[in-house]
């Protein structure tokens, strides 16, 4: 199986890239990062997705990391009939005192609305322990016949703290067309020395 991973390591100052060859999906493009992460608490930024607000959203959970450690996941609400688009998470009732942060008993990636365990969905920022990739390592394919990262996390419920984090801000999905012309919108509308340019040119 490592043969298929054809991992190309450019390591140029404090930024290095390994190339995931074939699309097998996130949980593997995670795995191909293992080396670079060794033996770590790390970040997972997936890029097609931007939160808009006073504070980074990754800022905001590492705060909330420094009372609970363990695997912390940015989440939002969505639709009913739309959990199938998302990794949704099985809310556990409440454990901790800063009220942005929810239990997590279980997650599932991209169940059936009908029986999805709520509306809470995984947005685009992790922060994970590395034993994640001990799971990751098993090349389990999941929703979609891709290795999914949600599966790998949900194994780590139970033995290390898992908490959802209710993020301020307001999030864009740049992969989708609308979305991506959304996002620019407003982060230019949020621009002082853009705002009242782009506002006239839009009118
Ligand atoms: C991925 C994750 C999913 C998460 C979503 C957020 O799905 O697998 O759990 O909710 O990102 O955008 P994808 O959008 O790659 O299908």
């Amino acid at each position: 199986l490592l043969a298929l991973v054809e991992a190309i390591q450019i390591q140029s100052g404090y930024i290095s890239y390994v190339r995931q060859a074939e699309p097998l999906g996130l949980g593997h493009a995670v795995w191909c990062a293992r080396e670079f992460v060794g033996n770590e608490p790390f970040a997972v930024l997936l890029p097609d997705e931007q939160v808009l607000g006073h504070k980074p959203c990754l800022a905001q959970m590492m705060e909330a990391y420094e009372q609970v450690g363990g695997n912390l996941l940015s989440v939002f609400e969505v639709p009913h009939e739309q959990t199938n688009k998302y990794g949704i998470l099985d809310v556990a009732p409440a454990a901790a005192a800063d009220a942005r942060l929810v239990g997590v008993k279980g997650l599932v990636e991209k169940p059936d609305p009908a029986v999805a365990p709520s509306n809470l969905s995984i947005q685009g920022r992790y922060i994970l322990q590395p034993e994640v990739f001990q799971h990751l390592a098993a090349f389990e394919k999941g929703a979609g016949g891709e290795i999914q990262l949600t599966d790998a996390m949900a194994k780590l419920i139970g033995n290390q703290p898992f908490h959802g984090f209710k993020f301020e801000g307001k999030r864009f999905d740049c992969g989708d067309k609308l979305g991506f012309v959304l996002a620019n919108v407003a982060y230019a509308l949020d621009r002082p020395d853009m705002a009242d340019k782009v506002r006239a040119a839009l009118k």
